[in-house]
């Protein structure tokens, strides 16, 4: 099974649009897709139709167990091959009730690597915030995907993301390779061509060639229920989204710098 974070310290970036769009197409591929969602807000369980205060478990009850396992936290969505471990509401209070106990960093970590041959893939979705969702997120994860808004303020927040992620590497990972994700890139307005121009420029290689573009099908796909490949599967945002798993599959990047 392979595990990727998607993560920013900003909010609204499209860190769980990405999670939900990039599991629903590799389940419509058939791999077997299992989404964590890490967020207290739930949104992302929020988009399959069950509302995180009302969740008793689900990732929380992770951090409660001693050998956390995920067995009964799996919720099937009525795509297939794709499933969901939900947040509840509990887990904001996971940093002050948890977070100075022993080997709370490795729960998501040791609770996957139990689930390992029943999925495929893991996708898990961070909240804006760093805390012990987020450290535990990044010490399971092979890959980190980091979608950034195309606008100038959305920089800053990502140079306070990556700097976090190099204090937890050195608390435990040797390396952990990244990958930035230029979201809602709006081709009418300039600042969005700058905001590209900057992201390239200071992080070259590590900027995915594809480009997400505004599309307004995603929030009508989150408003179905659906990820994008089952909703809306020839939408512009979606073929952004499929060029993207392309390059996240296969070692030699796609060519794709059409935004149309
Ligand atoms: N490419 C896009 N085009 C248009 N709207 C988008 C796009 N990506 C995301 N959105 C919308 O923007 C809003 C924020 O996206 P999303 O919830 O994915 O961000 P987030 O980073 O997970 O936010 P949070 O930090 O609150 O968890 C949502 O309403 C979503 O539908
Ligand atoms: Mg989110």
């Amino acid at each position: 099974m392979k595990v990727w974070a998607i993560a920013n310290q900003k909010g609204g970036v499209g860190k769980t649009t990405t999670t939900v769009t990039l599991a629903g197409e590799l389940a419509a591929r058939g791999y077997r897709t299992l989404m964590v969602d890490m967020d207290p807000h739930g949104s992302l369980t929020g988009y399959f139709g069950v509302e995180a205060d009302k969740v008793s478990g689900g990732v929380f009850s992770l951090f409660q167990q001693e050998s956390p396992t995920l067995r009964g936290q799996v919720i099937a969505t009525c795509v297939e091959n794709l499933s969901f471990v939900p947040a509840s509401l509990a887990l904001a209070t996971v940093d002050r009730q948890l977070g100075a106990r022993e080997g709370m960093g490795l729960v998501l970590a040791r609770a996957l690597a139990d689930v390992r041959d029943q999925f495929d893939f893991a996708l898990v979705d961070c909240p804006p915030m760093l805390g012990v969702p987020m450290v535990n997120a990044l010490a399971a994860c092979h890959r980190l995907i980091v979608p950034v808004q195309t606008e100038h303020l959305a920089l800053q927040g990502l140079d306070r993301m990556l700097r976090t992620m190099s204090m937890i590497l050195k608390a435990g990972k040797p390396t952990l390779p990244y990958v930035i994700v230029a979201t809602m890139f709006d081709k009418r307005t300039k600042a969005a061509y700058q905001a590209l121009a900057a992201l390239h420029e200071q992080y070259g290689d590590h900027l995915a060639n594809v480009v997400i573009p505004v599309d307004t099908q995603f929030r009508e796909a989150s408003r179905a229920g659906l990820p994008l490949s089952a909703h809306a599967p020839r939408t512009r945002g979606m073929l952004a989204y499929r060029d993207l798993l392309e390059e996240l599959l296969n070692p030699t990047p796609v060519q794709h710098t059409a935004v149309a």
